[in-house]
């Protein structure tokens, strides 16, 4: 009875994208036009941005491209400005986009295009409907980023759940066996194009913390001297830190100190990491802890990899090539995981997250990784 089963699909993808959507307009019913319509911070987008790309890419995939008729853009004007490739974020104050009524309008008016294409069309295999809906999740923790850089969130990151004390006598760390480790999505579920093709790589065995690092720990880091010891940073690192002049990191002191230390970058995780005689793990390391069944990974924080952003072997682009593609081989950093802003259908075992290694806005902690002991 095939035709029952895909009723059912389709009847539950309208309940997840009503779901999905209300959850959006929940985040910011509590906010002001103004705030809505104000840049943040130049590395992230107005909050308005984000609604209105959100209605974009939704029009895009679910009507435009879906139904074969080609139906034109509901705001064909608006297109180039709501593209995250040809806007990057520093520009997008500068636009004249959809104030707050336009972007809720907007939202609305692509959604009912949506439900029609779906009604008439049916979701052929599901992927573009889950993508975007997952899209409309990952920009939601977006949203948060911004909201929680200007004070705006309601909540503090109250999800932010202390890190469980380890069990008496339990050991700090986990051993992962060496072995072969399937690296990617396996077939027949939803993942983005840059976690295919699942491909085996060797992992030696490790030992991986089998906690992210809390706020107390940093403390202790900072204050001795964790900021100041050149041989424990990266020339990279060093010159960011001195760059910027970062001397410590003003969030950590107010965080609870058993909570994961959150919001530090790549470069200060990885000199964490050598003060403590440890480093990053490989992303096929977290991974391959993540699928042992060892580790709590539910994610509090996105956790920093050792690893640049990079296509697996074979890879090819799926949809579109501005998802991942344009990022590989420039210096992005993989993170692993997932915060406690992200929603558990984006965040799989397998997901990829990206972001530059100076970037502190995002939900980002650290997890250590050592060898084997002999
Ligand atoms: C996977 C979180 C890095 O925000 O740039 C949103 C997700 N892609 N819209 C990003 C994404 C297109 C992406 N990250
Ligand atoms: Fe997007």
């Amino acid at each position: 009875m095939p035709s029952t089963v895909a009723i059912g699909r389709e009847a539950r993808l309208q309940e997840d994208l009503a779901a999905v959507r209300r959850r959006t307009l929940d985040l910011i019913a509590h906010l002001s036009t103004a705030d809505l319509e104000r840049v943040i911070d130049p590395i992230l987008s107005p909050l308005v941005w984000d609604l209105g790309h959100i209605a974009a890419y939704e029009d895009l995939w679910c009507v435009h491209r879906h139904d074969p008729a080609r139906p034109p853009l509901l705001h064909a004007g608006l297109a180039g400005h709501y593209d995250a490739f040809e806007t990057p974020r520093a520009v997008r104050g500068d636009l004249r986009i959809l104030g707050h009524a336009g972007a809720l309008d907007y939202l609305a008016a692509v959604r009912e295009r949506t439900l029609d294409a779906l009604e008439r069309l049916g979701a052929g295999d599901g992927f573009v409907h889950e993508m975007v809906l997952r899209h409309e999740l990952q920009h939601t923790e977006t949203m948060r980023q911004a909201m929680a850089t200007a004070g705006l969130l309601e909540e503090d990151p109250p999800a932010q759940p202390p890190a469980p004390r380890r069990a008496p006598g339990g050991a700090a760390w986990a051993r992962i066996p060496g072995g072969t480790h399937a690296l990617g999505a396996p077939d027949g579920v939803f993942a983005y194009d840059n976690e295919r093709p699942r491909h085996a790589v060797d992992v030696p065995p490790f030992r991986i913390a089998r906690r992210p690092v809390t706020n107390a720990s940093w403390l202790t880091f900072a204050e001795g001297g964790g900021y100041v010891r050149r041989e424990w940073w990266s020339d990279e690192g060093w010159a960011w830190k001195e760059e910027y002049d970062i001397t410590h990191h003003a969030g950590v002191a107010a965080g609870a100190p058993d909570a994961p230390v959150c919001h530090v970058s790549w470069f200060e995780a990885d000199a964490f990491a050598r003060a403590h005689d440890a480093r990053l793990p490989t992303e096929a390391e977290w991974e391959k802890a993540a699928t042992s069944d060892q580790l709590d990974v539910v994610g509090a924080v996105w956790e920093w990899t050792s690893t640049e952003f990079h296509g697996y072997p074979g890879f090819t682009a799926h949809p579109y090539r501005e998802y991942s593609e344009v990022f590989f081989d420039r210096g992005y950093r993989v993170l692993r995981g997932g915060s406690w802003a992200t929603d558990p259908r984006v965040a799989t075992r397998t997901f990829r997250n990206w972001d530059l290694p100076e970037r502190r806005q995002i939900f980002s902690g650290v997890r250590l990784a050592r060898p084997e002991e002999d």
